[in-house]
């Protein structure tokens, strides 16, 4: 092997240019070259990509984001867009690609390995819903940056006797919500994996301040039914003991300066992906599996689903007293 290209696809998440490190200079260990591709998959399409060398990757493994940018680019799931992504691989004699990102760009991943070209995935999103790795790449940061958030926003609702929802990202998982209101303290935790009756939460609330609590906490994840404006029309309308308010924290989940476990985990799975490729691996994704980094063929990542840890969920209900 002489060159390889890196490039990171999705949403952001904090962590990735420490991945994006550790492939640079594991392929330079090796004795290839490496190009980073711009801007993700629509960066392959549009051929931009330059050389990265060790310094190119210097004073970055603390860097939230990613310097190479990213994209959620529509023309890749075009057979047009891939064919021109792997013409712009040839031309620029580039003979395997390490993908870091979540599901959307494993399966882009899965897609040019099937069409014969040689890639390798690293999976890095806050949501925590790729399956074959305990964890992602970005997550242990939102969580921390969440919990930040609720330790906050518990201050001001106790000193003045509020109801606050607070709502975390995931529109499909979740993972964050859950997590960081277990971490958190919180009274209440709606996720999308299960149905919630507006009455159990007025229910939660009232009970709360039949206990003398001086705030209630609900943790709702972004993609959750109901919804938190939903929830707050609702809870408004009822004479609940509480005022109440809502927070929405956004992007800033995404932002910051990856935590030491996100560093090491990024790194560990960048140097496991050139470690595959070193090994003639192809077609698979590196994640951590009790500790260790495991490839698992792309065809089984993309054809599974990350089941969250449910029973955890039913069993931490025991904490909301
Ligand atoms: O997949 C990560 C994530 O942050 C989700 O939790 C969220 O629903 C989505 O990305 C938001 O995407 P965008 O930044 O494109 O609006």
């Amino acid at each position: 092997m002489k060159r390889i290209a890196v490039l990171t696809s999705g949403g952001d998440a904090p962590g990735m240019n420490s991945c994006l490190r550790a492939v640079v200079r594991g392929a330079l260990a090796e004795g290839w070259e490496v190009l980073g591709v711009r801007q993700g998959y629509q960066g392959l399409i549009d051929g931009r990509m330059d050389p990265l060398d060790a310094r190119a990757v210097g004073g970055i493994v603390q860097k939230g984001g990613t310097i190479l940018g990213t994209i959620r680019s529509p023309e890749f799931k075009t057979m047009e867009g891939r064919k021109r992504a792997l013409e712009n691989l040839n031309k620029n004699k580039v003979e395997a690609l390490v993908v870091i990102g979540g599901n959307g760009s494993q399966s882009g991943a899965y897609e040019l390995h099937k069409m014969g070209f040689p890639v390798i995935g690293a999976p890095s999103t806050i949501d925590n819903d790729v399956p074959f790795t305990d964890i992602t790449i970005g997550v242990d940061t939102a969580l921390n940056t969440v919990l930040n958030a609720i330790d906050k926003i518990k201050e001001t609702a106790s000193s003045h006797h509020r109801a606050f929802l607070i709502e975390v990202m995931g529109r499909d998982s979740g993972y964050l919500a859950m997590m960081s209101g277990i971490a958190g303290g919180a009274e209440f935790i709606v996720i999308p994996e299960v149905e919630t009756d507006m009455e159990d939460i007025v229910e939660s609330v009232e009970d709360a301040y039949r206990k003398g609590k001086a705030h209630f906490i609900a943790i709702i994840a972004e993609g959750a039914k109901p919804g938190t404006q939903a929830i707050a029309d609702y809870l408004r309308g009822k004479e609940l003991g509480f005022e109440v308010r809502m927070t929405i924290l956004g992007h800033v989940q995404r932002g910051g300066s990856p935590t030491a476990f996100d560093r090491v985990l990024a790194t560990r799975l960048g140097l496991g992906a050139i470690r595959e490729l070193a090994r003639a691996e192809k077609g698979k994704m590196v994640g951590l599996i009790r500790g260790e980094t495991v490839a698992t063929p792309l065809e089984e990542v993309t054809s599974t689903k990350k089941v969250l840890d449910l029973q955890f969920y039913r069993r931490a209900q025991v904490l909301e007293r």
